[in-house]
This record gives structure tokens, C-alpha cells and sequence, in this order.
């Protein structure tokens, strides 16, 4: 087999088998095929798709590129949770630590920022010292010790997926239902969580654009989970706008940990809850809805979900006085104050040119391995539905460069429409 003649049924729009497929994600895992066979490789699937079986072969053949874990030896039910990729999702990072509170061990297994969409590894990299390469021996070890882990793919776990992942990042090949599907459903079956929690998102700011779009992939990833032997629940939530208020790394890191304390923006808070409550039951920590909605609020109200995020903190070698003290993490040097520019109601908020403005600032990578900057990014302070007033304090731009700064204004100015008439907020979830 070569890897060319793969590439070029795939650019000819013919299924391919699952031994073309492996040998592919094979050769592409050991450093046989380079980066740009990768790359055509994934622009076809981009651009021609794949069928259902395909992507199962193409999922489970990048879970087995490394070592898949049987995490049912260590804890009785590990549980894990995946965004599809959004602006201002920083979920991760509150919602982890709130379910382990609530007992249920967590081993979860994140990705980098990706297009226009944050990552919740870079985010946590803004703590110093936070580790996201753990070994398998070092993810096994601190689920069963500590009860969370929040780690990325190394050479041991999905390493298919990390490589795969960064070329996507920068080739244009990120918004493929089928690389989507197999680059999440890779990891969580690598990771070995018997129970996972899908976030798909739709809209503006999402990689799938309309709610049918989002369902065909919540289905497809369901289908794979429940085909991997992993219970596996999927949400439609909502990306036309940022989530909360924080977008970058840095900000972003600070949100989540502010809602632990007890604070940060009402949609933030309430999409955690949701999410979380979905998490503990379908690990089955609670019995439905309303009584893990319960435990979710209480381990934020007694303070367990935050001692959880210290001991992952600790655990991962970040430095934990970050968690307790946020007016420690990097600045920008330039933060500026951006005001409405009218009366009326705010009708969007763009959240994908807000993304972008936020990758242009530094927060996201132009090229394969390139540096990011954690402290840029953006306070959205008005919502979808919100009334503002000319003169009110409509964004932030926190940034490190004064060009830079005045293109984050006009395209952030511009991503946002306000309207006479009364807008309704838009809502969390859909289904
Ligand atoms: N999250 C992932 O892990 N992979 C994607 O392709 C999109 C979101």
C-alpha cells in the first residue's frame, strides 16, 4: 500500500476500507508519512467526507495509535467531557473539578486551540508549570489518587490525534464533520472513561454552523461511543455569541476559576451547572437531573469544586497560588475599554469574529508549534438581548501590540449589531 494512492481515492471520492485507513493513520503516527501526505490526506477527507463506517474505522484506528486505557482496573466509573470546539469555552476547567467534587472521578484528555476556537490545554498552560503530557502510568496514578486528571494527548495516548490535530489547526481542514468526530471520540476512547459527556455546539462561533449539521455529529459521536462500549450522552448548546464573558487564554483561565469561587458571568454559570449535572448522571452519581443539579451547586457553595481544582493544579505541577489569587496571571500591557456606539439592544455578537480577532491578537497559531500569547483576548460585557447605552462599556481588548490592538477594535466593534427594537437572549441549549 502506498500512502499516495490512499490520498488520491479519497480525492476521487471512493470509501475507503479500514486496512487503508490504518495503515495511513499508521505510517502518519511512526513518521513513515509526512506531514503533507497528512495534510492532502485530510483536505480530502475535508472537502469529500466520509461515510459513517469510515469515520467508526478512521476513530478507532487513531484511539489505537497509542495505548487505549482500561480505566474500569482503577476507579469503579471514570467520566469525561468534550466541547466540539467554541469561543469562550472554558467549561472544561470549572465543570471538571465540580463533578469530581461531587466524587466521580474524572480522567479527561483536552486539545489545543484550533482555528478560531480556544483549546482548553492553552488555557490551562497560562497556570506556570501546568503539565498537560502525562504518561499513561501518570494519568492512571493521579485518577486513582486524587480522582481527576486533565491532561493532553501524549506519545502514549491518541498521539494519531495530536499530530493530526495541529496540521488541521493550520491547513484549513478543522470544520470536517468526520475529522471532528474522530479527533474527539479518538481521545475519549483512548482516555478510558466509561462514561462521556459530548458539548457540541452550533452556531456562528461553532465549526457546525446549523442545529442539523450539530445533531449529525452529536449522533455520529454518540453512535461511536455506544459502539466503544462508553455511555455517551450528547448536548446541542448554543455558539452564535462567546460563552461568559472571557475570551483568551489567560481571561478565560480566570473566568472558570472565578466561577468556582462563587462568581463570573450568569450564562457561564449556568451553562457549567447544566452540563455538569448532565455528567453526574449519566456516571451515574446521581439519579436525575435535579438532584445532580443539586450536588453541582453545592460544590461550588461549599467550596469542594475549587479544593479540586487546587489538588489538579498541584497534581499536574502548576503553581496553585493562581488558583487562589488571579491578579497573579500575565497581563497584557495595553487594556482598553471599548464603548457602545448607540442606544439599543444587542442582536450579536459575533462569536467567530471574535475568535478570530482573538487568534489575530496572539492567542491562537498561525503555523504548526508556533508560540501563543496567554494574556491577549477580550471581556465581552454585553450579550445578546442586552439593553446598552451610548457611552456604556460595550468590550475589552486586552493586548501586547498597539497595531494589533486597533484591528481587535474595529473587527470586535464590528462583530457586535445593536438594534432599536427589544432582541430576546439567546438561548443556552437547544437540545
Ligand atoms: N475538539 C477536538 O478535540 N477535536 C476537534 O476536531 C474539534 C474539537
Amino acid at each position: 500500500m502506498r500512502a499516495v494512492d490512499i490520498i488520491i481515492k479519497k480525492r476521487d471520492k471512493q470509501e475507503l476500507t479500514a486496512q487503508e485507513i490504518e495503515f495511513f493513520v499508521r505510517g502518519f503516527t511512526n513518521g513513515e508519512i509526512p506531514d503533507y501526505q497528512a495534510s492532502a490526506f485530510a483536505m480530502a477527507i475535508m472537502l469529500n467526507g466520509m461515510t459513517p463506517f469510515e469515520t467508526t474505522d478512521l476513530t478507532l484506528a487513531m484511539a489505537k495509535s497509542g495505548q487505549v486505557l482500561d480505566l474500569s482496573k482503577i476507579v469503579d466509573i471514570a467520566v469525561d467531557k468534550h466541547s466540539s470546539g467554541g469561543v469562550g469555552d472554558k467549561t472544561s476547567i470549572s465543570v471538571m473539578p465540580m463533578v469530581a467534587a461531587c466524587g466521580l472521578p474524572v480522567g479527561k484528555m483536552s486539545g489545543r486551540g484550533l482555528g478560531f476556537s480556544g483549546g482548553t490545554l492553552d488555557k490551562l498552560e497560562s497556570i506556570p508549570g501546568y503539565r498537560v503530557d502525562l504518561s499513561t502510568d501518570e494519568f492512571k496514578k493521579q485518577l486513582k489518587e486524587k480522582g481527576i486528571v486533565l491532561t493532553g494527548q501524549s506519545m502514549d495516548l491518541a498521539p494519531a490525534d495530536g499530530k493530526m490535530y495541529a496540521l488541521r489547526d493550520v491547513t484549513g481542514t478543522v470544520p470536517s464533520l468526520p475529522l471532528i468526530a474522530s479527533s474527539i471520540m479518538s481521545k475519549k476512547i483512548a482516555a478510558g472513561a466509561q462514561a462521556i459527556v459530548l458539548d457540541v455546539k452550533t452556531g456562528l462561533g461553532a465549526f457546525m454552523q446549523t442545529l442539523d449539521e450539530a445533531r449529525e455529529l452529536a449522533d455520529l459521536m454518540v453512535d461511536i461511543g455506544r459502539l466503544a462500549g462508553r455511555r455517551t450522552v450528547a448536548l446541542l448548546s448554543d455558539m452564535n455569541q462567546p460563552l461568559g464573558a472571557a475570551v483568551g487564554n489567560a481571561l478565560e483561565t480566570i473566568e472558570a476559576i472565578d466561577m468556582l469561587h462563587g462568581g463570573s458571568p450568569a450564562d457561564f454559570r449556568e451553562h457549567c451547572l447544566h452540563v455538569a449535572a448532565h455528567v453526574l448522571v449519566v456516571g451515574q452519581r446521581a439519579k436525575d437531573l435535579n438532584e445532580a443539579r443539586s450536588m453541582a451547586e453545592k460544590s461550588i457553595a461549599d467550596g469542594s469544586a475549587l479544593e479540586k481544582l487546587r489538588v489538579l493544579v498541584a497534581a499536574q505541577g502548576g503553581d496553585v497560588s493562581y488558583v487562589d489569587d488571579v491578579s497573579k496571571f500575565e497581563r497584557a500591557k495595553y487594556v482598553e475599554v471599548v464603548h457602545a456606539p448607540r442606544n439599543g439592544f444587542i442582536s450579536q455578537v459575533h462569536a467567530r469574529s471574535v475568535g478570530e480577532a482573538s487568534v489575530a491578537l496572539g492567542a491562537g497559531r498561525a503555523k504548526k508549534g508556533d508560540p501563543i500569547d496567554y494574556a491577549v483576548g477580550f471581556l465581552i460585557l454585553k450579550k445578546v438581548g442586552d439593553k446598552a447605552q451610548e457611552g456604556e462599556p460595550l468590550f475589552e481588548i486586552h493586548a501586547n501590540d498597539r497595531a494589533k490592538l486597533a484591528e481587535a477594535r474595529a473587527a470586535v466593534l464590528s462583530a457586535h449589531q445593536i438594534r432599536d427594537e427589544f432582541v430576546p437572549p439567546l438561548p443556552l441549549f437547544y437540545e
